[in-house]
């Protein structure tokens, strides 16, 4: 088991990485919580004992349930079940639950804490790292998107529990090995290089070095959207039939590119972003067949 620090003064937080690692969940609560609301969706391998009562609330699949509307069912079933500004949100799940959960424990009361258990690739090395949280604004006349409604609201603790991965879709695991290649520009590491444990450790303290310095992405932490910016309009012109993490495959080596062509980088370092994104990685720089 490995424990990575996300140092952030008093809301410093542990990041517990490792196969079994859920059992550590009950420790990183805080010790106010009386109650635990616990946000998860169908299908996640396990189940959790945050060491205190708890009550299940359960999100929709589907891009179309980052939304404004499950923030408030979950309100509603905060309210019901009286979870107080003491109590603790518990979200178990990949990205998009620790984003809806993080965010409507940002605004129940004003603020609840939040503890996020990891169980997909890109949860563990991204999205439940550094305090994001949000969702959706439906698209009406044309107008919304994704992620524009949010909140910075760092959790008490992350749970990185390693046993989810092995029922993980290929999907999935591609999705994070997007997001991990694009740690390897950021830093140069030889990721792959790592047993699983400290190479999943690896990217969250690379994260966590990241928000650390830069919280509120005033400047430095938005090299962690690098590839992003073609990954979302991809996302979105596909309605989501290309996943975030394929996105950011192709928006990697997208912006090697344009980074060429505005005269930044080589044409060799191009390449490179080849390299690492299809021959190291494995994945496709391509937009895949049929998700247009
Ligand atoms: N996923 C990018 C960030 O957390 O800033």
């Amino acid at each position: 088991m490995i424990t990575v620090r996300v140092p952030l003064g008093d809301r410093a937080y542990d990041v517990v990485v490792g196969h079994g690692a859920r059992m550590a969940l009950a420790d990183l609560l805080p010790r106010t919580a009386r109650r635990a609301a616990v946000v998860t969706q169908s299908g996640i391998p396990f189940e959790v004992d945050p060491g205190v009562p708890f009550e299940r609330f359960a999100l929709g699949d589907g891009e179309q349930h980052k939304s404004m509307a499950s923030v408030e069912d979950l309100c509603r079933g905060f309210a019901s079940m009286g979870l107080t500004r003491n109590d603790v949100v518990v979200s178990v799940g990949g990205g998009m639950v620790s984003d809806v959960a993080g965010f409507a424990a940002a605004v129940w009361h004003r603020g609840v804490p939040v503890v996020h258990v990891s169980t997909t690739l890109l949860g563990m090395v991204d999205a439940a790292i550094g305090g994001k949280t949000g969702v959706n604004l439906s698209v009406v006349g044309g107008i919304g998107g994704k992620n524009l409604i949010g909140s910075y609201w760092q959790p008490s603790g992350v749970v990185c529990d390693l046993d989810a991965l092995a029922s993980l879709p290929d999907r999935e695991v591609r999705c994070g090995r997007g997001e991990m290649a694009k740690y390897h520009f950021l830093t140069g590491d030889d990721l792959l290089s790592l047993d699983e444990t400290r190479r999943i450790a690896r990217c969250v303290e690379i994260k966590a070095a990241v928000v650390a310095a830069d919280e509120r992405e005033g400047g430095r932490r938005a090299l962690l959207n690098y590839g992003h910016t073609l990954a979302h309009a991809l996302e979105a012109a596909t309605d989501h039939g290309i996943a975030h993490g394929e996105a950011v495959a192709v928006g990697l080596v997208y912006a090697a590119h344009l980074a060429h062509r505005l005269g930044r980088i080589t044409e060799r370092r191009v390449e490179q972003h080849y390299d690492v994104v299809a021959g190291s990685y494995g994945l496709s720089t391509r937009i895949p067949q049929g998700s247009d």
